[in-house]
Order: structure tokens, then sequence, then C-alpha cells
């Protein structure tokens, strides 16, 4: 009923923006738009649209134009925009109970919800950008930040590299002294000190800003520069690459990042900033495709010169207090598909996986074996042999080694799974990319007691498995003594592993 009231809603305000839209457009374009680049899935081509007005009006006057279906709806917005109707978001978190530590209605919690792990959480730190270095006259520097310094957005900004303390240490906190960094513009000193409390390699940039200065030449023009770099470029300070979980929260900042920044062009840099000799052992590095058409960047790559950024931003951080998915502080109760779902849509499209299901009468069971020591399944061949006992269950074993299974690869049975079944771990962040209508069995084991605590533990399976990023889970459970459970997480029902075949077959009807 709500949803149709809110469907309705859409229509009218679509015909109100394309009329608006249309009667503002006699004058005539700039040359037809390279489309390429903007590159996002059909389902995102609206929101973009509507955050992103100039291109709108191009595409329209543009017969060429390939998002010409994609201009019919432009009521559509992510949320965090100005003047985004609360009806109209991209996602609105669904609560079943109001969380009395947290909220005191069902309203207040989806709000709380939306603004913890949804795009509401872009709005936060919009909200928050200050000017801490501010242009006198266009063509200046600036410098922008949220709080506690976790996004900064520059323009024309001066970084000398010529004399480099490179050490072994990847996060130097001491790497750019004053005078090293900086840009022409009126600096707010006090303004910037504030921002220092999280202060620490993968929660803030306050490290390389603090001593962010105010010169008295302007580099670009005044030929202060060794090398300017026209091309837009992101600062990001990486998480272990040797871990999906960990290194994920890299890329879903990076993308939280681009909303905040609205541009998801991939004719960008990428600049690792990283103040060691050492290179960056990176398991997952095809995922980069998705955000750049370029190798990623090395800073030391730019020792021994002075180096200019026309335009750049410095990304959210993998390991943020308060951040996500990592330490994410979460109300109970409510869940939400959509920041992190529309995370998985432009991931999977840039990195073209294609989805060839689902089957008629076949049900596609990926089971994710581990080898290592604390994530082996014992008693995995005996749960392979119930599930083979169902005929419709087409059961696949994986071992996601990258030497022997390339990420890509990974990626397209994942997301050509319809049951996901796993044991507890980072391995489990390859829920991510499942289709919507799958099903998830984290394997947990039990305690002595024989439940799943409550506390202690649900906040550890928040950080090492994002399993609960989108789809909120877990409340307590009575598991048969001591065995290893099957627990299928978004219908809130245990088995044991003799009874995976039903619980499968209960999926089925
Ligand atoms: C548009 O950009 C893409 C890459 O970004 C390039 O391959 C293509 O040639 C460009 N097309 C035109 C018409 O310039
Ligand atoms: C950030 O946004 C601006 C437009 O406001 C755009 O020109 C720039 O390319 C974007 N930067 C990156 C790194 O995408
Ligand atoms: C589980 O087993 C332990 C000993 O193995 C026992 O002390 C405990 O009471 C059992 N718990 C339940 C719920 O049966």
């Amino acid at each position: 009923m709500l949803l149709l009231v809110a469907l309705g809603i859409v229509f009218s305000f679509t015909v109100v923006t394309t009329e608006r839209v249309e009667n503002t457009n006699h004058k005539p374009t700039s040359p037809p738009l390279n489309y390429s680049w903007i590159s996002l899935p059909p389902e995102h081509l609206p929101y973009f649209l509507y955050n992103n007005k100039k291109v709108a009006k191009q595409c329209r006057l543009d017969p060429l134009c390939p998002f010409k279906d994609a201009l019919q709806d432009l009521a559509n917005c992510w949320g965090y925009e100005k003047n985004c109707d609360p009806g109209k978001r991209f996602s609105y978190p669904v609560c079943t109970k109001a969380d009395s530590g947290w909220t005191h209605s069902l309203d207040a919690a989806r709000e709380l919800f939306w603004k913890q792990a949804d795009f509401g959480y872009v709005q936060e730190r919009l909200s928050e950008l200050k000017t801490l270095c501010k242009a006198s006259k266009p063509g200046d520097s600036s410098l922008k930040c949220s709080s506690q310094t976790r996004f900064c957005k520059a323009t024309n900004l001066y970084l000398d590299l010529r004399k480099p303390r490179r050490s072994h240490e990847r996060y130097r906190e001491d790497f750019i002294q004053r005078g090293e960094i900086g840009g022409l513009c009126r600096l707010n000193k006090k303004a910037l000190a504030a921002e220092g409390e999280h202060k620490s390699p993968l929660q803030s940039w306050y490290a390389e800003l603090q001593t962010y200065t105010e010169l008295d030449f302007d580099p670009i023009v005044d030929g202060h520069c060794d090398i300017i770099i026209e091309k837009p470029t992101v600062f990001m300070k990486l998480d272990a690459g040797v871990n999906m979980y960990h290194h994920f929260c890299d890329f879903v900042n990076l993308y939280i990042s681009q909303h905040i920044n609205n541009s998801f062009s991939s004719d960008i840099n990428i600049i690792m900033w990283d103040t060691s000799f050492y290179g960056y052992g990176d398991l997952f590095s095809e995922t980069w495709q998705a955000f750049t058409q370029y190798d990623i960047i090395h800073l030391k790559t730019y020792d021994s010169k002075r180096v200019c950024f026309k335009d750049a931003f410095f990304s959210l951080l993998p390991r943020m207090r308060y951040g996500l998915f990592y330490n994410t502080p979460l109300i109970s109760d409510c869940y939400s598909e959509g920041m992190f779902r529309a995370f998985s849509q432009h991931v999977l499209h840039r990195l073209n996986i294609p989805q060839d299901g689902p089957k008629e009468g076949r049900v596609r069971v990926t089971l994710l074996a581990r080898s290592t020591e604390y994530r082996r399944i014992l008693n995995q061949v005996e749960l392979v042999n119930a599930l083979k006992t169902v005929p419709s269950l087409e059961v696949n074993v994986v071992d996601y080694k990258y030497k022997d299974v390339p990420f890509l690869v990974q990626l397209r049975i994942t997301h050509n799974s319809d049951i996901f079944i796993g044991m507890h771990g980072a391995g489990l962040t390859h829920l991510l990319f499942l289709p919507d209508w799958a099903v998830i069995f984290e394997l947990v084991t039990i305690q002595p007691s024989g439940t799943i605590p409550s506390l202690p533990t649900i906040p550890l399976m928040w950080r090492s498995s994002c399993a609960s990023c989108w789809r909120q889970l877990i409340t307590s459970h009575t598991i048969p003594n001591g065995s290893v459970g099957l627990f299928m997480m978004n219908s809130r029902v245990s088995v044991n592993v003799g009874h995976t075949h039903q619980a499968a077959e209960e999926l089925l009807t």
C-alpha cells in the first residue's frame, strides 16, 4: 500500500521535472559528451542523472545519448542530495523493533540505521564538510574536509616530495613537514587543528594534512611544480590487500567517497599514500578496474619532485571509528539493501560479471571450503554428501585461492550461486556479490553452552564477515551442544548438519 502511494508521487514529480528542464533548454550546448566514462548499472542511471543535471540536460538534447530511458524517471534520488524527497530515496531501511537503547520509535530507528549504514551516511559526511583553506579568487587552491579529516577535497594542491622521509613504516606520521604540502588559499589553522582527534593511519588524514601550509605563491602558475597532474586524483591509505574483508573496506569506502564527490568516472588516478619503500601485496587487484582505467600509483613514484594536483580527494578510510564497514555500530532489528547493494551492483557491472540464472528446477549451491587452520569444516564430506541427496541441488565445492581461481572467476561463481555456504570469516565477504534471491549459510562454532552468544560475538561477526553489512543478522540461538551448526542468516533458522537437506528443501518450497 505504502509502496503504491510512493510510486504515485514519483510519477507526478517525473512529469513536473521533465517539463521544467525542457522549458529551460533553448540554448545551444557544448560538444557531444563521451558517455562511455559514465558506465553505471542501468538501475543507477536515473539517480546519477538526477544528481548531474548538466549531463541530464545534454543527454536530453543529444539524439545519440544512450540514457534516454533513464531520463524518464528523474525524480528518484540516492537520498543524500539537497531537495531529495525521502519517499523517492534509492532505499529505505526496514526495522522490526525500536531498540530502546538507541531510539523510541520505528521511524527514528529507520532514520538512524539509514545514517549508520545506508546513503544517510553520505548525507552526514556531506553535512560535515567544512572549508579549511579558502580560495580568495577562482583558480586558487582550496581544502575542504568532513569532520576529523576523514574525507577531504583539495584543488590545486602542492606536494613537495624532494626530500622524502621514506622508511620501513607504511604510514609515517611525520612524512610531510610544514611547507611541503599546501596551497594558495587562506588557511583556518584553528579549524584544521580541531580535526585531529582521530589521527591514526587508517582512521583519518590528519597526519598528512596537519602541516598543510598557506603558500604565498601560486604553485601552478608561478612554476613551482615539477609535475602538474591534471587528471582527477584519489588518495587512499590501504588496509591489508591479502584479506578480502579488509581490502573491501578500502573499496567500499572509495565508493562512498565517490558518492560524496558525486563522480564515478574511471578516468582518474588512484594514488596509494604509502611512506615505505615497499610495494603492496594485492590478491584482489582486479577490483580496481571498477574504479580506474589505470594502474594504482604508489606515492614513491613522485619522490624527488614537487607535484601539483589540480583536483583531488582523500578517500574515506578503511578503519575509521564508526566507519563502514569496520567498527560499525548499528542499531539492531533493522536491515537495508541500500548503499551496499549499490556498491555490489556497481562493481559487478564495471567488472562485467554476468548472471546466468536463476535456473529452472536447479539450485546452484556453492560451498566455500577454506584450507586455513581455523576455517576448515571438519565434517565437510558429510555435509556435502547430505546436500547431494537432494536431486535439484547442483553442489559446487570451491576453495577460493587466488592462484587457482582468479578473483574475477571467484566473483562469477559467487554471483551465480543461489545458496552460498561458508565458514564464518573473511571469505564470506563474497556474499556482497550474491544475487538478490540467494540464501546464505554461515558456519559458526557453537559455544559449550549450546548458544551463539549474542553480545561479544556479534560485533566480531560484523567485523570479520560482511554478511551482516547488508543482511542484518542474528539474535541468539540454541543449537545442539558441541556441533557445528548450519546457520541460516536471513531467516534466523538454525539446523545441525544432519538436517541440512531438510533446511534446503524448506527453502525450495
Ligand atoms: C570515449 O572514451 C573511451 C574511454 O574512456 C574511449 O575508448 C573512446 O574512444 C571515447 N570515444 C570517443 C568518441 O571519443
Ligand atoms: C570530484 O568531483 C569533481 C566535480 O565536482 C570532478 O571534476 C572530479 O573529477 C572528481 N574527482 C574525482 C577524483 O573523481
Ligand atoms: C553442553 O556440554 C557441556 C559439557 O560438554 C555441558 O556442561 C553443558 O551443560 C551442555 N549444554 C547443554 C545446553 O546441553
